[in-house]
């Protein structure tokens, strides 16, 4: 494994410094391939770098996302109530669970794009124009991970994870999280400890999706749950790097790599006195795909660990539970199951 950066050290209680991989992407891909694997074995989480994304493209981003939350309330609501599309403001999903925070989800389809810009944008072509660029080159990027992670898998199809987020029916979500500080008037010197004047943003969780591709401003916030040595959780603060995107496991390729690559829970806080923005591209299939583990994943040595089911079965279900539910373990298979894997 090569860990290039370490996070920095936070004081709060099972808050640790941990080394996060970073990953060069214009490294020979072999090389990219083996650490990618390596890295969603061990983590489900890495940050990638020499990505080839704009930077004029991630900046206008971000400044589009910016000027919608800097609206007045009434406007932003055009954006509808978030059903679950649509804008929110604390509260996450459809069961009690609330944050520090207000959120534009998006579908990342270009014309439903296009028909939301016209309600809460005063420049619809242009808002819809950087959404769907930024769209267009996260999902590229998506798909090119996904791409070297099957041919680092060894998958007889290398193209068996990214065809279904390059499917015009793919179900993808675009979402901009906002986490305005909650209380300006804090000075930063409580106890000298800036971890110690945080609050849930986004509690902890599972991404459902494929994967996940987050790009935030320079205000920390997101930490990962990993292992220490001695085996105990802990949460490891991510430093922010406006200039990366950090890449995440989601349920779905859990499932698919039969527990190969590792779904990481990860929380986002909300801090005192200064805004956390992120934008996060949610990779998924469209709604009727039937995911399961993957023939090639699966061996006498390792049986399929999960039952087969559709994206849209995995969405209602997930839709019935808090955001903290590890809901990919209703889907494992009762007995591990040695043949019968689904292509
Ligand atoms: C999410 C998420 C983290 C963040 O929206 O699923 O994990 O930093 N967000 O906003
Ligand atoms: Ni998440």
């Amino acid at each position: 494994m090569v860990v290039l950066s370490t996070s920095p050290v936070c004081n709060q209680t099972a808050c640790n410094a941990v080394g996060i991989p970073v990953i060069d992407l214009s490294r020979p891909r072999p090389d990219v391939s083996r650490i990618i694997v390596e890295a969603c074995k061990e983590f489900g989480f890495f940050k990638v770098i020499n990505h080839g994304v704009s930077k004029t493209l991630m900046e206008q981003m971000e400044n589009t996302a910016r000027e919608f939350f800097s609206l007045p309330a009434q406007e932003k609501e055009k954006a509808g109530p978030p059903t679950p599309l649509g804008y929110g403001v604390r509260n996450i999903g459809f069961n009690g669970d609330v944050g520090e925070l207000e959120y534009l989800l998006l579908h990342a389809n270009p014309s439903f794009i296009h028909h939301k810009a016209k309600v809460i944008s005063k420049e619809p072509s242009f808002f819809s124009y950087v959404v769907n660029e930024y769209v267009g080159a996260v999902r590229h990027l998506s798909c090119e991970i996904l791409d070297m992670l099957a041919e680092g898998l060894k998958l007889r199809n290398t193209k068996a994870f990214s065809t279904l987020l390059s499917d015009l029916e793919s179900d993808s979500l675009l979402r901009i999280n906002h986490y305005p500080p909650w209380n300006k008037n804090n000075n930063l010197s409580m106890n000298g400890n800036k971890c110690g004047s945080t609050r849930i943003g986004f509690g902890e969780h599972s991404d459902p999706q494929i994967i996940s591709v987050l790009r935030s401003n320079d205000v920390e916030g997101l930490q990962i749950l990993m292992s220490d040595p001695g085996g105990n959780s802990v949460w490891a603060p991510v430093a922010p790097d406006p200039d990366a995107f950090f890449i995440n496991v989601g349920d779905l390729l859990q499932a698919m790599t039969n527990g190969r690559l590792l779904s990481v829970r990860h929380r986002a806080m909300a801090n005192s006195h200064e805004a956390r923005q992120s934008i996060i591209f949610f990779g998924a299939p469209p709604l009727h795909s039937l995911i399961s583990p993957l023939p090639d994943m699966v061996s006498p040595a390792d049986p399929r660990k999960y039952n087969p089911f559709t994206w849209s079965e995995y969405k209602k279900t997930m839709y019935q539970l808090r955001l903290s539910h590890s809901r990919l373990d209703l889907f494992q298979a009762d007995e591990p199951q040695e043949n019968n894997s689904l292509d």
